[in-house]
């Protein structure tokens, strides 16, 4: 038996940025995401007779924590399978991995929903976001297409993304590759050392929380406007919680720093965009579809050696058998 599921990564509006459960990944406070058209991960899994999982990620072959991540997903549907076979996994990215544009969101995403079917796990989309989510917690809103909402929850069963639906216009999210190198410290140290020693961390769980509930109501509303700056204030929130830890954490270098203001320009001369960063130096601006082209006429001229790339609001994690 042979599954293979297709995900995209996901760019979070309201960030997702510690845990107050590591084992389980539960976050500190909710997030909410949108996700995207460009980068998909592609994820084939075949039940094996070997006694040991084989993950091979962009040909090479995984061992250690980076497959024990993998192997703690296959291990929770094994068991809500009832099965053992092992598997052999092999995912395939088009995205740069770890270079802060969610490759892990997508890959994990696509992993839960490659494994549940080829375990014949009858499972709803609840269930995938959170199988997702021990896999990278910011993978658990990529099971969703579109606007998603990752409630925080108090423990496994109530921590889950769900889908929000979007009135206000188009979206589109132009993402300037200012680097696609491995970033230095991962994610998930960066977060705990965020959490365990930065004396900002409790204020920003505070704010970001009160962020979310404001966000949750623009995206009700339609209101393009309040999403933006919401969007900047949740990212500039988190990159300063990192700030203070020690020894401080920061992903956003000169070039980050120089988009961001080049951003401001373009909302001063009446083009309505706004800039969010997370784990690397890459920036990504949402504006309105429309606006999407001169978005990226104006950043090039304010930073011509940067890639850009335009994408917008992209479907859920899915078998790839069900594409046509
Ligand atoms: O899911 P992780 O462990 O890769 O964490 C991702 C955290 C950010 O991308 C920085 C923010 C977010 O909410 O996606």
């Amino acid at each position: 038996m042979t599954s293979t599921a297709i995900a995209h990564p996901n760019i979070a509006l309201v960030k997702y940025w510690g845990k107050r459960d590591e084992e389980l990944i539960l976050p500190a406070t909710g997030s909410l995401s949108l996700t995207l058209d460009v980068f998909p991960t592609t994820t084939t899994i075949e039940l094996t007779g070997e006694k040991d999982d084989v993950v091979i990620l962009d040909g090479a072959h995984l061992s250690g924590s980076e497959s024990a991540r993998v192997i703690t997903v296959l291990d929770l549907v094994r068991e809500l399978s009832g099965r053992d076979e092992r598997a052999r996994v092999t995912s395939t990215n088009t995205v740069p991995t770890a270079a802060g544009l969610a490759s892990s969101a997508a890959a994990f995403a696509a992993l839960a929903v490659a494994a549940a079917h080829s375990y014949e796990l009858d499972a709803d989309a609840r269930t995938l976001s959170r199988l997702a989510r021990r896999g990278s917690g910011s993978a658990s809103r990529s099971v969703f297409g579109g606007l998603a909402r990752w409630n925080a929850g108090v423990d496994d069963e109530t921590s889950f993304a769900e889908p929000l639906e979007w009135r206000g216009p188009e979206l589109a999210m132009v993402i300037a590759v200012v680097s696609s190198a491995r970033k230095s410290v991962s994610s998930r140290n960066a977060m705990r050392r965020t959490v365990e020693t930065s004396p900002y961390f409790p204020a920003w769980v505070e704010s970001n929380a009160v962020l979310l509930d404001r966000m949750s109501e623009a995206v009700t509303t339609g209101d393009f406007t309040a999403m933006g700056e919401l969007t900047e204030q949740s990212a500039l929130r988190m990159h300063a919680s990192m700030f203070g830890a020690v020894p401080p954490v920061r992903y956003l270098t000169a070039s980050s720093v120089a988009l961001f203001d080049a951003v401001a320009a373009l909302r001063d001369s009446g083009v309505e965009a706004y800039a969010t960063a997370d784990a690397g130096p890459n920036v990504k601006t949402l504006c309105r579809a429309s606006d999407a082209d001169s978005v990226v006429a104006r950043l090039s001229d304010a930073m011509p050696s940067v890639e850009y790339v335009v994408a917008h609001s992209g479907r859920g994690a899915r078998i790839a058998a069900e594409e046509v």
